[in-house]
Parts: C-alpha cells; structure tokens; sequence
C-alpha cells in the first residue's frame, strides 16, 4: 500500500518534484512545514495526528484516503495570499473533475458532492521577517466506505460519490497536482482574482442563506451569500436591501446540512 504512493509519477514542473512518503506520520503539514523547500511534498498512507480547519481532528486511516501537505515559499506575499487555500480549492476541484463532475466547493475551501465533504484544506503561514512559508495540505476521501459515526452523514468518499472504484491514489494524487500547479502559477502571478469566476461557478455557497459564524464561534447568524471577492471573502446580505458585508475567515452551515 505503501509502494503506490512512494512511487508516484507527476508531469508537474515544480510542485512535488522533491516528494517524501511516510507509511504513518503525525502529520504531513508538520513535515511540510519542517522541510520548508518551495514545492517539496509530503504524503502518507496513514496520519495519528491529522487535523483540520480549527483544530479539528481529520479522520486519516490507512490506505483509504490521500493525505498530502506541499511548500509555498513565494518571494514575497501579500494581503492578496489570504486567498490561498480558496484557490487550492479551485484546482483540486479541477483535477477531481475528470472523475466526478459533482465536485462543488463550499466556502472557504472545501470540496463537497451532494451536500458531503469529500474533502478539506489546511493552509498555514509561518513568517520569517517578510519572508512567508506557506504549507498546503489537503485530505480527500477516496476510496473509504466505513466512517465513525460522528461522520457517517456528513462525509463521502470518491468511490461512494460516483458509485464506482475510484482511481489509485497515486494516479488521483498525480493528476490533482496537475491540475493544481497552473492555477497557483496563475494565483502567484495575478491573485485570486485569476481564478474567482472558476470558484464562483462552482461555490453552493453563493445565492444561499447560510448560518455563518466568525471569531471564537459563539454568535451565529443568518445570511444570504452573494458573491467572493478578489480577496476570496464572502460577500453576504444580512436582510433584504442591507448593504453587502464581507467575511473574511468564518465558518458557514449550509441550511438542511451539517457544517461546511
Ligand atoms: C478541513 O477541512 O478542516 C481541512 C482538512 C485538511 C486535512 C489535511 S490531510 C493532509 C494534511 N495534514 C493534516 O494534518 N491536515 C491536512
């Protein structure tokens, strides 16, 4: 099982092409992060600390499922880079699409099909000076058709979600850099703003009334999504003829769903 990832094939230019494989790690955003090379990647088969937006734990069993973290080290970085992980989004849902078509991002970063998470996105920044390291990492449910309990009605796997065996995770894994690889050259270059519409025309979030809390959580309110902005924040409408808000980091519960 192993093996599958470790000798993976990419036809990348320079995201993953220094490549690390690990039968179990903590996590591979912490490896990543502990590297620090631009575009060095970091799998496993299985992670004992994975974790998600928030803090939250991520469910990573072995085998089943692709964890993978890579580097960002841009130059310089900007306010524009907030944006990050919402155009991580927008190429992961471009590589999943040639197995399913249903892949819709929910705002911020995550990827849903029919109202599940197929999978999520973990960006981090750490700063030396002005100097950022970025770490991406992004977990996406592939073949798993067993889930805890606290999980079984909100999370789908590529295999569950097209009712067919899903590809190797090393094909999956090969072609989601693929795709990802122009959009972060695009992002780097231009911003988010290179690939807002693409996130847009597949965001369930936009035209939505959504519960969406920001801070530390504890308030929630009611909301109509409208649109992103250049800067990847959610444009909302309080009541009908309220004059747009933004959002930049925050959570948002879909209505009849689970939170996204
Ligand atoms: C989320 O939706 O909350 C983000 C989930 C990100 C999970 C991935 S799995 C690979 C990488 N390593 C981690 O510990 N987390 C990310």
């Amino acid at each position: 099982m192993s093996d599958e990832l470790a000798a993976l094939v990419l036809s990348t230019r320079w995201l993953g092409r220094t490549h690390e494989h690990h039968a179990v790690i903590g996590s591979t955003n912490d490896r990543a992060a502990a590297w620090g090379e631009h575009g060095a990647l970091v799998t496993a088969d299985a992670q004992s600390l994975g974790r998600g937006r928030f803090g939250r734990p991520w469910h990573s069993p072995a085998g089943a499922n692709l964890y993978a973290s890579f580097v960002l080290r841009p130059p310089r970085a900007d306010a524009r880079w907030s944006a990050l992980g919402l155009a991580v989004g927008v190429g992961l849902r471009e590589g999943l699409a040639r197995y399913c078509d249903d892949v819709a991002l929910s705002w911020p970063n995550d990827l849903h099909v029919a109202g599940k998470k197929l999978g999520g996105i973990l960006c981090e920044a750490r700063w030396l000076g002005n100097t950022p390291t970025f770490v991406v990492g992004f977990g996406i449910n592939v073949h798993a058709r067993a889930w805890p309990p606290e999980l079984a009605e909100i999370a789908v796997s590529l295999a569950e979600a097209t009712g067919r065996a899903a590809p190797a995770r090393a094909e999956l894994l090969a072609g989601l850099l693929g795709a990802l690889e122009p959009v972060l050259d695009a992002f780097a270059r231009e911003g988010f703003a290179a690939v807002r519409e693409r996130y847009e025309a597949r965001c369930i979030s936009l035209g939505q009334h959504v519960a969406v809390s920001e801070g530390d959580g504890s308030t929630r309110r009611r909301v109509l999504a409208v649109a992103i902005d250049d800067d990847g924040a959610l444009l909302v409408r309080a009541r009908s003829g309220a004059p747009l808000e933004r959002i930049d980091a925050g959570v948002i519960e879909h209505e009849r769903n689970r939170p996204a």
